[in-house]
């Protein structure tokens, strides 16, 4: 027979289902909630690469797979992200069906500690607004998809947030149609979350870095402030991501890259603002000295971290990594260089009751035609096209909703090979004991605040203290554990 203490080690090893606490946003920054209730949560910054593996021409509705159903993929994947660095904690995905089932890879990440953003649209004709039509593009058969997409991935914890929109925007053009049916569009997302799921999920969008006619300034101003200052206004974006590649490493430096200008931009912000993208590669491989000295150095007062562009190689030539066709992976020189510079990055540790409250801002016209002549600044939303409305109170009925499930702790099926060609073996994920996290009781609301440590500091809203390696959340997974030897423990009195 076996000891309690082998029995136990059984009992927790076979596989793993688990849950990280999903993020939450105060202020102008992403949260993530403490374990504990009588903990402060800690402000979270975005540290990730986006994903999407075979590239935007690489998605049709009627592929079996995509990049976030093909489970052996996403063990090969999320091993190499987490050797990225233990900073690593998000991937941004453009392109999947909401008809795929998700629940092994979205588990695999939510294992990894690695929280998903994901855009509900896809390239394809009738699945995005047109830039130049979208009185025409904003459909109900085009809103029956984005709802299909929250239904799909709303259960998962490590859901962080919805991209309702990707560079819709990008001249001034555009800027004169666009702006009333974005944030038509994230009105009608946010009501479909607030009827169709459990819990409140961010929503935002991911803007083209275009300065001239002041468009990236304005675009942030729009999409922030509340229209008649109602402080329960839906259609504005949560938080905001700037496709960035406007410091080239091994050219540009914070003086020249524009930096400073961004940092004065984006420094009234109310809403978190991040890099959706960024990893300039004028010259290769990258050394991204962008990343210790400007988003996690001198931006780091403002901006909520960022996303390296992009994990795999593919047409335009930006990846960390190769993908061969049977599916091995050699890692590049410049996933080694970013490793460095992830390694040499301070993130700080700010605790949630250090951040300012939300603050609202009322939509102010003439303010924002100040900054851009050409952006349209109208507040008067169109209304959802017919059947939306339906659609929102009684649901999309997406019969794929999402779950975590158990899964193997395991090595991918698929080879990877390091910068020299030689072979990682052992290539298994690891999983934190803060990654398994079944039922939250902790909340990032205002309430009795402790810090985790007696040594941390008391420090004001905006300083920043170094980054300290929390031991919050430990022996959570020993604690289930634990319960369940004492469920036995009871089972066994009762044989005898
Ligand atoms: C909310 O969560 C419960 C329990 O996990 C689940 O049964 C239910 O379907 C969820 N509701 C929605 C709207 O997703
Ligand atoms: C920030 O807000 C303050 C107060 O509203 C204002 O005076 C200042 O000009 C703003 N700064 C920027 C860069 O928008
Ligand atoms: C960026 O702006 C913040 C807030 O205004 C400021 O604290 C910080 O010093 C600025 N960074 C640099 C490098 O100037
Ligand atoms: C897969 O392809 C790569 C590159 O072409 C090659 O080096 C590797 O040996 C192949 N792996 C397998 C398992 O065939
Ligand atoms: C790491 O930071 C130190 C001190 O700022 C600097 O001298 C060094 O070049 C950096 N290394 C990398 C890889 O950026
Ligand atoms: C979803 O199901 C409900 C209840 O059966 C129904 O009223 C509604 O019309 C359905 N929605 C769609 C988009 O088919
Ligand atoms: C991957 O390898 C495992 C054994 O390590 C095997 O059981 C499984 O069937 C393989 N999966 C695929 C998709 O090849």
């Amino acid at each position: 027979m076996l000891g309690y203490k082998s029995l136990l080690s059984v009992l927790c090893s076979l596989s793993v289902t688990s849950a990280m606490i999903p993020i939450e946003i105060i202020g102008n920054r992403f949260i993530k909630p403490a374990v504990d209730a009588r903990d402060a949560g800690e402000v979270f910054f975005v540290t990730g690469v986006d994903y999407q593996p075979g590239g935007s021409s690489g998605y049709q509705d009627s592929n079996p797979t995509d990049v976030l159903s093909d489970a052996e993929a996403c063990y090969r994947d999320a091993y190499v992200l987490q050797n990225l660095g233990s900073k690593v904690n998000v991937i941004r995905v453009y392109t999947v069906n909401p008809e795929l089932n998700h629940d092994e890879c979205m588990s695999i990440f939510n294992s990894a500690g690695i929280y998903v953003m994901i855009d509900v649209n896809s390239p394809l004709s009738g699945e995005s607004l047109d830039r130049y039509n979208p009185s025409q593009s904003y459909t109900y058969s085009y809103m029956e998809r984005v709802f299909k997409m929250v239904d799909a991935f709303k259960n998962y914890p490590n859901l962080l947030g919805f991209f309702s929109g990707n560079e819709v925007i990008n001249d001034a053009k555009s800027a004169g149609v666009d702006p009333k049916y974005l944030r038509a569009v994230q009105r009608d997302i946010k009501q479909y979350i607030e009827n169709n799921a459990n819990r409140t999920i961010p929503v935002g969008y991911s803007a083209a870095d275009v300065l001239e006619d002041g468009l990236r300034e304005v675009t942030l101003e729009y999409m922030l402030c509340s229209i008649d200052g109602d402080e329960d206004d839906l259609s504005k974006s949560d938080f905001f991501g700037i496709n960035s590649y406007e410091w080239c490493s091994g050219v540009s430096d914070w003086a020249s890259s524009g930096y400073g200008e961004l940092n004065k931009t984006i420094s009234n912000s109310t809403i978190p603002v991040f890099f959706s993208e960024y990893g300039c590669i004028t010259k290769t491989p990258r050394t991204f000295d962008e990343v210790s000295e400007g988003v996690y150095g001198g931006l780091v007062n403002t901006l909520s971290g960022g996303l390296i562009y992009e994990y795999s190689t593919e047409a335009n030539d930006y990846g960390l990594v190769e993908i061969a066709s049977n599916g091995s992976v050699t890692i590049k020189k410049d996933y080694d260089n970013l490793k460095s510079q992830l390694e040499n990055s301070t993130i700080p540790t700010i605790y949630s009751d250090e951040v300012s409250k939300a603050r609202i801002v009322t939509c102010d016209k003439a303010y924002l035609k100040s900054l851009s002549s050409v952006f349209d600044v109208d507040f008067d939303l169109p209304d959802a096209p017919d059947g939306v409305e339906d659609m929102i109170l009684y649901g999309a009925n997406n019969s794929n909703v999402g779950k975590i499930v158990d899964i193997d702790i395991r090595a991918s099926n698929y080879t990877i090979f390091d910068t020299d060609g030689t072979e990682i073996t052992s290539a298994v994920i690891s999983v934190a004991s803060t990654n398994t996290i079944n039922s939250q009781t902790g909340t990032s609301a205002s309430g009795s605040v402790h810090h985790p440590s007696t040594t941390s500091s008391a420090s004001s809203a905006s300083s920043v203290s170094p980054t300290s390696s929390s031991s919050r959340g430990q022996g959570n997974r020993n604690a289930q554990c634990a319960g369940l030897l004492s469920g036995l423990t009871v089972a066994l009195l009762a044989l005898l």
